[in-house]
């Protein structure tokens, strides 16, 4: 008897497919009772550990599929957070080589996942009073190196890549796995490209599917998302696919991050506890509603700043 072949894998091919999960505890009366549901996606299920595993590979692989690169080519980008470990692995994936710019107060264990993939660092100074000017100068720097033939610089903000990563990833599978159902998005907003591109898909689909983006208030820091001012908005962002802003405290965002692992198992980061925040306000305000949010990655990525500990 033959056995067939069996199909295995490669690591670029466990990008994405992440699975959508029910809320059992948190939501309580505004969950069942009302008729509600509140699924969160786990894109921490990514191998790089976060939603950048989608945009990273995307970037490169769509870059590389116009001509504009070629492996061996030298690729960069200013990135503190989760971009650069994903952009780290898919490089490692590709056969790139990745030099990453970020201010020198990066945690540790961030560096350390950067490096591990291969990726080479370069660490600019951190601005005294904020990490959004230490990131600023990285990005000068990133640009000044691209002009002088040193690499090519992907630019999340403004790489449309980043986006269409969701349009035909994201959203299609949030929309199988509620078989159509779902009414409502929540997604934290850093790059927007998670809101604009899951955004665009979902309202192909049903355009009475209500978008809802999650910021941190003024003066609260929550890692990967910011409240932009007008002149700093993202290029990619396109203000009409989000129906409805809401912010969020980082006192509030991170008591849900310990209350999302120690009654519902699910050890996430600041940002995906802030679109949970989020996800209860709408469910307090609907009936038979069925929610999705955006667990963007894992709490592991937060021990050494003692949140866990609180
Ligand atoms: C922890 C975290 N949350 C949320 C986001 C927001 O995702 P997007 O850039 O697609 O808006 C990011 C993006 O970097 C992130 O790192």
């Amino acid at each position: 008897m033959t056995r067939p072949e069996p199909q295995y894998p490669t690591i670029e091919q466990t990008i994405g497919h992440t699975p959508l999960v029910r809320l059992q505890r948190i939501p309580g009366e505004l969950g069942t009772p009302r008729g509600n549901v509140i699924l969160g996606k786990l894109e921490g299920n990514n191998p790089a550990g976060s939603v950048k595993d989608r945009p990273a590979m995307s970037m490169i692989s769509r870059a590389e599929a116009r001509g504009d690169i070629k492996p061996g080519d030298t690729l960069i980008e200013a990135t503190s957070g989760n971009t650069g470990i994903a952009l780290a692995m898919a490089a490692a994936i590709k056969g790139y080589r990745m030099i990453l710019i970020m201010p020198d107060d990066l945690s540790v264990e961030r560096r350390a996942a950067m490096t591990a993939y291969g990726a080479e660092l370069i660490l600019t100074p951190a601005a005294g009073d904020g990490v959004s000017k230490g990131m600023e100068f990285a990005r000068d720097l990133a640009e000044r190196m691209q002009r002088e033939g040193k690499g090519r610089v992907l630019d999340q903000f403004a790489n449309p890549d980043n986006p269409l990563a969701h349009i035909e990833g994201t959203g299609p599978e949030i929309w199988q796995q509620t078989g159509g159902r779902i009414t409502h998005f929540v997604s934290a907003m850093g790059t927007t490209g998670t809101i604009t591109g899951v955004s665009t898909y979902l309202k192909q689909q049903n355009p009475a599917v209500q978008i809802v983006g999650a910021q941190p208030e003024d003066g609260s820091r929550i890692p990967g998302i910011r409240k932009w001012p007008e002149a700093y908005l993202p290029k990619i962002y396109e203000p009409a696919r989000v129906d409805r802003l809401e912010y969020v405290s980082q006192t509030e965002a991170e008591a849900m991050a310990r209350r999302m692992a120690a009654s519902e198992g699910i050890f996430c980061g600041i940002s995906a506890a802030g679109a949970l925040c989020v996800a209860l306000r709408v469910a307090a305000e609907v009936r038979d509603a069925t929610i999705v949010f955006i667990v963007c990655d894992r709490g592991d990525r937060y021990l050494s700043t003692g949140v866990f500990n609180a």
